[in-house]
């Protein structure tokens, strides 16, 4: 059976569907909150994204191999990250998904894992501002 790295056409699939994903971050309001907690050069986390999904989806581990652990979590604790980022955030991929024309059978193997990983690096009960110094003074 095919993963989905495979399913999403390799290399090249994995990349469009990071491309989207944060011109959508980018672009639409319905994530907006998400889109403050980044910087303005959306460049690089693109990059980051496509390395860390090439590996998660049974390409190769770019991303292990350039930064050694898989664990999400450390990364995104100075975000304060509650219910309504993590929906943001799942929306905006779901619209990615939709975006590059995955098709049904992917994007239902997907569904659930990145819920689970956006539900690991949930780190607020409640909707929380987006601002990093907010976070670091914020109780868990
Ligand atoms: C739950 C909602 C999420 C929010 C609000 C969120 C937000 C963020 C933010 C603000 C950053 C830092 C961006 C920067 O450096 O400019 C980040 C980094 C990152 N996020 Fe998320 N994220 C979420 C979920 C996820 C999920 C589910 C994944 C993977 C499937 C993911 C993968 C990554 C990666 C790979 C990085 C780069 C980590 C590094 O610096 O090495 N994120 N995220």
């Amino acid at each position: 059976m095919s993963n989905p790295y495979q399913l999403l056409g390799g290399e090249a699939g994995v990349r469009a569907l990071c491309a989207a994903f944060y011109d959508i971050m980018d672009r639409d309001p319905d994530i907006a909150d998400v889109r403050r907690m980044h910087g303005s050069d959306l460049g690089p986390i693109q990059e980051k994204l496509y390395e860390y999904l090439s590996g998660w989806m049974g390409g190769p581990p770019l991303y292990q191999i350039k930064h050694g652990s898989m664990c999400m979590s450390g990364p995104h604790k100075p975000y304060a990250i509650g219910p309504q980022e993590r929906d943001q955030w799942l929306l905006c991929m779901e619209r990615a998904l939709e975006r590059v024309n995955a098709s049904t059978e992917v994007r239902s193997m997907l569904r659930e894992p990145l819920r689970r990983i956006a539900s690991a690096v949930q780190n607020r009960h409640a909707a929380a501002t987006s601002s990093p110094t907010t976070a670091a003074a914020a109780p868990v």
